[in-house]
């Protein structure tokens, strides 16, 4: 399956922040925000990218990613001119798609949490896979209605009068069709192309899977100041208590088996004395089990 980042936008809600460094690039506690995201798809395989990001934001992302080899992955970066909406990354990122399915995640979401994704990951199998988690705002998001079998009956975009508090996250799996629903979709109102409508295509056309995410799970997003500085604190708390990082590429990428050993002691040794670097040594000294999480 292959991977598309949307890190575009325009971050408004985070000015004067986004005036020089786009959000995606925004530290979310130790770390760059848009490694949390990917980090999230390599931990599920994924190891071929499309980065889709403004003009001038683009060259900032490829100096921090570069082509992705370091982690044993592939990245492609696009541009995306306007804002234009989320589901325009499957227009611009066409030729990058070919026959494949493609899962998108958008640049500022996190997710921490029991390997919520894998088995939708591993079973998928066409159609569209969404996911479903409780917020108490769910008028700022996608919302999903479920009957009462739990079965996914309609989705709204941002309404006045949720008809549910389960929201769509920034993360989805389609297969191939979904580059030929965008080409058909109009956009809406608000003049973008919108990602809630790709997944009422596939509700319409009954091939629309909504896996709900379990109470434990954390998923975040960054788009204002308040819930950025959320975010930095979910995450210092969990790695303070555990030990551990969240959103680590280096690390997921090991546990995958798309880098050894040998290429972990090189990434340290290109890193100059600091936390992110002796965190990884430990990890190098105790030995990662490849395949766990
Ligand atoms: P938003 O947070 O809705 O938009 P934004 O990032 O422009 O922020 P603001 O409302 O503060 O101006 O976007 C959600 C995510 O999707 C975010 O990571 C940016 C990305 N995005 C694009 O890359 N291109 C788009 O056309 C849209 C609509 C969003």
């Amino acid at each position: 399956m292959k991977g598309i980042i949307l890190a575009g936008g325009k971050g408004t809600r985070l000015y004067p922040l986004t005036l020089v460094a786009s959000k995606q690039l925004q530290a979310v506690y130790d770390k760059p925000m848009i490694y949390y995201p990917i980090t999230s798809l390599i931990e599920n395989g994924v190891h071929e990218f499309c980065l889709i990001s403004s003009p001038e934001d683009l060259p900032r992302f490829e100096q921090l990613l570069r082509d992705g080899r370091q982690w044993g992955i592939s990245i492609e970066y696009r541009e995306q001119p306007n804002p234009e909406g989320i589901a325009q990354a499957f227009l611009i990122a066409d030729t990058f798609i070919g026959n494949d399915p493609v899962t998108l995640v958008l640049g500022d979401n996190l997710f921490y949490g029991p390997d919520a994704f894998a088995s939708a990951f591993e079973q998928f199998d066409g159609g569209a896979t969404i996911f479903a988690y409780r917020v108490n705002n769910p008028e700022q998001y996608g919302v999903v209605e479920f009957d009462k079998d739990g079965r996914a009956i309609s989705l709204e975009e941002k309404p006045v009068n949720p008809k549910s508090p389960f929201v769509v996250p920034g993360i989805y799996l389609y297969d191939n069709q979904v580059v030929e629903i965008v080409q058909n979709l109009k956009p809406s109102t608000r003049g973008e192309l919108e990602i809630t409508d790709v997944n009422t295509a596939y509700l319409n056309m009954d091939q629309l899977q909504v896996h709900r995410l379990e109470r434990g799970f954390g998923w975040l997003d960054s788009g204002t100041s308040q819930s950025l500085h959320e975010a930095a604190a979910f995450v210092q708390t969990v790695e303070k208590r555990q030990g551990i990082k969240i959103g680590c590429p280096e690390e997921a990428a090991w546990r995958r088996a798309f880098i050894n050993a040998a290429q972990i002691d090189v990434l340290i040794g290109e890193m100059p004395p600091c936390d992110y670097r002796d965190y990884l040594t430990s990890l190098r000294n105790e030995g990662v089990a490849v395949g766990a999480n």
